[in-house]
């Protein structure tokens, strides 16, 4: 695996294999890779001729009160999980390489509407942080396909959306969410929880497929069952920030005749906020 420390050595990478008609797939991530990252790898390679992996903890996207600095950073044994996997190449610039006048005076990408909902009430700026970077790594990158995980149901839509609105030459994939045997959806910040934490969080999941369960069981008192979600997950210990029965695709509330469902949760436990989701279908 080629590790790029600079723009100019990321921009004549991509130039030759252009030049060679090699299809690009990117995994965009922000380090501290685990199973769900190489998930992701996995798929890139599946469709791409190569695979080129970003690793950037994008400032812009954290805010003011938010664990910027102590977001894990663990790049050599990053390139040892990537190297496993045989990737071709691992993008990983500075922040002074990315926003060399700085975060707050980069021009900015955001989707409306749907960067203002669930995530975006408790992190405002967040989704257009993403935005902003993911749009300036597919500049960078130009990749045929890009990969996310679905862990991240809101980021990925948004995500679509600023694709299709800009008719993007990328195709978007989206993997599903790894787990831990008890449920808890793989993630970074997952490193905050104590040992203890860690093997009673998988209790998010657990009310994500019970609430589930009784929508296919023909609940549809969608506000009940989010304010029973909500006070199981109190007593349970967590900080829950939101628990929303929403439609897939616009992420709004359902009505009654609406088949294609997604639970969408933030919960802090201990010190990390957690976040997960359910999709399904009705009949
Ligand atoms: O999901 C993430 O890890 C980040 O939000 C992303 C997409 C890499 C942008 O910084």
């Amino acid at each position: 695996m080629q590790t790029l420390n600079s723009i100019t050595a990321l921009q004549a990478t991509i130039k030759n294999l252009k030049a060679e008609g090699k299809t690009i797939g990117f995994v965009p991530t922000m380090g501290n890779l685990h199973q769900g990252h190489l998930s992701l790898v996995e798929t890139a390679q599946k469709h791409c001729d190569v695979t080129l992996v970003s690793i950037f903890v994008n400032p812009l996207q954290f805010g003011a009160n938010e664990d910027l600095d102590k977001y894990p950073r663990t790049l050599e044994q990053d390139q040892t999980k990537l190297q496993s996997l045989n990737t071709d190449y691992l993008f990983f610039p500075s922040p002074q390489m990315m926003y060399p006048e700085g975060a707050d005076n980069h021009t900015f990408v955001e989707v409306p509407f749907l960067s203002q909902l669930y995530c975006g009430i408790d992190r405002p700026g967040h989704f257009r942080g993403v935005t902003t970077i993911v749009n300036k790594l597919f500049h960078l990158v130009q990749p045929d396909v890009a990969v996310f995980g679905r862990k991240d149901f809101q980021q990925l839509a948004i995500i679509q959306k600023m694709v299709k609105d800009f008719y993007m030459p990328v195709k978007i994939l989206s993997v599903e969410t790894h787990r831990e045997k008890n449920g808890l959806a793989m993630s970074s910040r997952n490193h905050f929880l104590t040992a203890e934490q860690k093997d009673s969080a998988g209790f998010l999941y657990q009310q994500l497929q019970s609430t589930k369960d009784q929508i296919i069981q023909g609940n549809k008192d969608y506000l009940a069952l989010e304010e029973q979600a909500i006070n199981n997950l109190k007593q349970a210990g967590f900080k829950p920030e939101y628990f929303n029965i929403r439609t897939q695709k616009r992420l709004v509330s359902p009505t009654p005749t609406e088949t294609k469902l997604v639970i969408l949760t933030a919960s802090y436990y201990g010190k990390p906020r957690l976040i997960d989701n359910i999709s399904f279908e009705i009949s």
